[in-house]
């Protein structure tokens, strides 16, 4: 029998998370910007998924502000997210991202953005209405948030600046 299990991503895991990141997407946009966004120390939260000893899943989280009226409070950006695609569908996608919440609530932090589908990501908590009043590029049904605390519902949302080349 298999044994899944979620890890907080080291060093040693970039080109195994390079291929899942691939391999998941179909293209190799993602991957670059996980490397960039790495580059940059950006990164707030990184886990992987093991199943026997092998990554089958990646999740990453980066800073964001939220900027209105000078001020500029800390926030949290999932993205990406990738699981390899003979995996899809057994539950690694979430145990990730249930597993990042825990350790970024832990860790005090008060908000998510995610740009993905409301059909996915609903189930974890992201709404689509808590996200619609924030100024960003990428405006949309797309663009959902979770908060675990006060925090604001506008403001102009600033991404590391390794998601501009993407
Ligand atoms: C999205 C992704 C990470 C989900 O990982 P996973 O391990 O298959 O997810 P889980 O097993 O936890 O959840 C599977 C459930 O999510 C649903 N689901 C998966 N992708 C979905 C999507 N894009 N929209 C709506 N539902 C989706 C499945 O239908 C399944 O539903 P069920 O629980 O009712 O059967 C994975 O499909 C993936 O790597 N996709 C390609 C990369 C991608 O799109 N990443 C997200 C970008 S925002």
């Amino acid at each position: 029998m298999s044994m899944m299990s979620i890890r907080a991503a080291t060093p040693r895991d970039r080109d195994a998370i390079r291929l899942v990141e691939e391999h998941a997407f179909g293209q190799p946009v993602e991957a670059g910007l996980v490397d960039a966004l790495v580059a940059s120390g950006d990164v707030l939260a990184e886990l992987v998924a093991e199943d026997d000893g092998a990554v089958v899943g990646h999740i990453l989280f980066s800073r964001l502000f939220v900027e209105q009226d000078g001020d500029r409070f800390p926030a949290v950006a999932l993205a990406p997210l990738a699981v390899e695609p003979s995996f899809h569908g057994t539950g690694i996608g979430g145990a990730l991202v249930r597993e990042a919440h825990i350790r970024l609530k832990d860790a005090g932090e008060k908000l998510s953005v995610v740009l993905g589908d409301p059909a996915y990501y609903g189930r974890f908590g992201y709404d689509r209405s808590r996200a619609a009043l924030f100024e960003s590029d990428y405006q949309g049904e797309a663009l959902q948030a979770l908060a675990w605390g006060d925090a604001p519902e506008s403001g102009r949302l600033v991404y590391a600046p390794a998601f501009g080349g993407f």
